[in-house]
């Protein structure tokens, strides 16, 4: 069975202080919601005063990329063994980091590779953009990418795959739940080709691309669409605890004792 995953990716959003506050004003209603694994992705500075205010929660923290070498002159870099300390995921291949920073397909799969050397899961993005979505080629890209992102990774179920169509992330025009189920389905079939069919249907793979808690239930009911990687949203603690809740619901895991009631 797949436990579902609601990451916030807080981007590049909120000081130290702002930090801390957002995660006071949820922490205690998120840590109780169960069926669901929950990860809060802050900006680095932040994110040894937000693994202290969590040390004894449920929820777990994730960073929003690294270097993939351990240590050396690399001015400015994170290193996979500066994250371990305090984080067991980490976001890698986001578009922007793509498309603002070069960053190509191999830096991608070395960086895989090094997270889960170094006993972090990675969660690896990838989506087409509109141009490519629009000339229906939406498959080819995403085929390229997890064939060369995953290119000499040893199979594995500790990482995690979110699809987020370029054209969807930050607009506020999010895919359907038909058509992310679609694409997820089809990234599946492909790890059934490039690792087994056991792994592939282990291997969480999210939706990603303006989740609000409006539009959660419909990616969330599909059963191949295993939870949500939630950029803009995930910044108001209302609106997260809405979408993980509904998905602790939606998914049905748990019994729902202690459920946020909004
Ligand atoms: P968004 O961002 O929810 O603001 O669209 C999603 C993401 O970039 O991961």
């Amino acid at each position: 069975m797949r436990v579902p995953i609601i990451a916030g990716n807080w981007k590049m959003h909120t000081t130290m202080y702002e930090a801390e506050k957002l995660v006071r004003d949820m922490m205690d209603v998120l840590d109780k919601i169960e069926g669901v694994e929950k990860v809060l992705c802050p900006p680095f500075i932040s994110l040894a005063a937000i693994g202290n205010l969590l040390k004894d929660s449920s929820i777990k923290l994730g960073a929003q990329n690294m270097y993939f070498e351990a240590k050396g002159a690399y001015t400015g870099e994170i290193s996979p063994l500066m994250l371990r300390e305090w984080c067991q995921f980490v976001i890698l291949g986001h578009s922007e980091r793509r498309c603002y920073f070069a960053e190509t397909e191999q830096m991608i799969n070395k960086k895989i590779k090094s997270a889960l050397e170094n006993d972090l899961k990675p969660i690896l993005c990838v989506g087409e953009r509109l141009e490519e979505n629009e000339a229906g080629r939406t498959e080819e890209i995403i085929a390229k990418q997890i064939n060369q992102d995953l290119s000499s990774i040893k199979p594995t179920c500790n990482m995690v795959i979110a699809y987020e169509p370029v054209w969807a992330i930050g607009t506020g025009k999010a895919a359907s739940g038909e058509q992310a189920a679609a694409t997820i389905k089809f990234i599946r079939s492909m790890l059934t080709k490039l690792w087994s069919e056991d792994i592939a249907q282990d291997l969480r793979i999210l939706y990603g691309g303006s989740v609000t808690s409006s539009n959660i239930a419909e990616f969330i009911s599909q059963p191949d669409i295993d939870g949500a990687l939630v950029g803009g949203a995930s910044l108001k603690a209302e609106e997260f605890l809405g979408i993980v809740n509904q998905t602790a619901i939606i998914k049905g895991i748990s019994p729902s004792s202690e459920r946020y009631n909004p």
